[in-house]
């Protein structure tokens, strides 16, 4: 078995430490750390080996992966430096496979970073799709993929109001055949071009996409799984395992603020006070349904340039228990932030295959628990996010032994 992965924002941070992150792990280089596909209760099932992934994407920005991941290993220390070098022709030949994205006229600090000179300039929707649509398509008759997985690992977009042709695929269809720019975002477009050509899609970003109607009819129609949104990888992660601590406890949490500095790429995407929107929309939710009511709480995100790829949380939890005494905890989280995001990239990759290869459509509301957001999930405790895991690992595991007897 051969399988596809495309990276939507493939020259950055956390797709350029997925691409060395697979190549080690397939060249044996490092152990799994990191990976919830390969705890023992999730390697039940038959996934897809590291091995057998093959990789490319599209970006807007230009830039060699290799330098890339130089810098992040020796400027930032977040990758070792050892391994990027021992993997480096593995990643100079995944760079081949990278592609020119999609823009379209909207703000966006892809401009800033300096496009790509490849990039297609007076380009229609319809156009720009069908370009899009030809590289999934080369890409898997080239390597003889079985499926590709489409992930999107791209700069988080602004939040944006659906209009009424967002809710049907004909009036989707009417927005891209009239050029209609300003409805349809790079992100829109490219699980609009996934899901056309039959490819699973999962969106990493807390940019609108896979909430539409629009997009899930024509998931259906293609008969594709889908599912996100924004991999959850630091202080929600936190949040939602420490919110049902207080509840289950009967200690009424009276706030919680979190204070979040980051650098990087993302951080200074999320700097932009439009951008920021949709993390600090996807960040939001979460207390309310993990605590069942809503306290006060505040999500601040900073850009401090020099921090690189490390991202530090500090949150501040005031709660009240017995005879009505106040008290707080406080924890500060310092995360290298695509160390933690890459191998979810991984695991969410090789869960998806394995669900289009069963014939499973729609949204696969098991992976709830690697997402701040999950599509139409309202459970929020990871605990029992976790579940919904486990209980269809042991469904389909139980499926595999009898059809192995039958
Ligand atoms: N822990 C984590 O790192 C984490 C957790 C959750 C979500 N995310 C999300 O993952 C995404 C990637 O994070 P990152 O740190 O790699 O950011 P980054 O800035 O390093 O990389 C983003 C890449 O997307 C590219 N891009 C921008 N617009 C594009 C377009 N229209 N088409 C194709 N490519 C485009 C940029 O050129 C850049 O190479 C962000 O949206 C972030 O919010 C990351």
């Amino acid at each position: 078995m051969k399988v596809g992965v495309w990276l939507v924002g493939a020259m950055g941070t956390v797709a350029t430490t997925v691409f060395v992150g697979a190549c080690a792990l397939s060249r044996e280089l490092v152990g799994s750390w990191g990976l919830v596909s390969e705890l023992s209760e999730i390697k039940k099932l038959p996934l897809v080996a590291p091995e057998h992934l093959v990789f490319g994407g599209w970006d807007v920005a230009e830039g060699r992966l290799m330098r890339h991941a130089r810098v992040l290993a020796r400027e930032d220390r977040a990758l070792p430096a050892d391994i990027v070098e021992a993997v480096e022709r593995d990643i100079e030949a995944i760079e081949t496979e990278i592609q020119p994205g999609f823009l379209n006229d909207g703000p966006s600090l892809a401009h800033a970073l300096g496009l790509r000179p490849d990039m297609p300039d007076a380009e229609s929707l319809a156009q720009a799709a069908e370009r899009l649509g030809k590289d999934l398509e080369r890409f898997r008759e080239k390597h003889r993929l079985d499926t590709v997985v489409v992930v999107n690992v791209a700069s988080t977009e602004p939040p944006f109001v659906p209009k009424i042709e967002h809710g049907d695929l004909a009036g989707f269809r009417r927005l891209l055949a009239e050029n209609r720019r300003e409805a349809i975002t790079p992100a829109l477009l490219y699980a609009y071009v996934a899901f056309e050509h039959g490819y699973p899609y999962i969106d990493f970003t807390p940019s609108p996409s896979l909430g539409l109607p629009a997009l899930q009819e024509l998931a259906n129609l293609h008969g594709v799984p889908f599912y996100g949104r924004d991999g959850k990888t630091g202080e929600t992660l936190l949040k939602t395992v420490l919110a049902p601590l207080f509840r289950l406890r009967n200690l009424e949490v009276l706030s919680w603020e979190g204070f979040n500095i980051l650098g990087g790429g993302d951080g200074q995407v999320l700097g932009d006070p439009d951008h920021k929107q949709s993390k600090l929309r996807s960040k939001g939710g979460v207390l309310t349904s993990a605590l069942g009511y809503n306290p006060h709480a505040g999500v601040f995100i900073e850009y401090v340039p020099s921090l690189g790829n490390w991202k530090t949380a500090w949150d501040f939890i005031h709660f009240r228990g017995f005879l009505g005494t106040k008290m707080s905890l406080q924890f500060i989280w310092q995360g290298c932030d695509a160390i933690l995001a890459a191998p979810l990239v991984l695991d969410l990759v090789r869960l998806t295959e394995f669900a289009r290869r069963r014939g499973e459509v729609g949204p696969m509301a098991h992976l709830a628990c690697f997402f701040k957001d999950p599509l139409g999930v309202v459970v929020h405790s990871f605990a029992d996010q976790f579940r919904l895991l486990i209980d269809y690992v042991e469904h389909r595991a139980k499926d595999a032994v009898y059809a192995e007897k039958s």
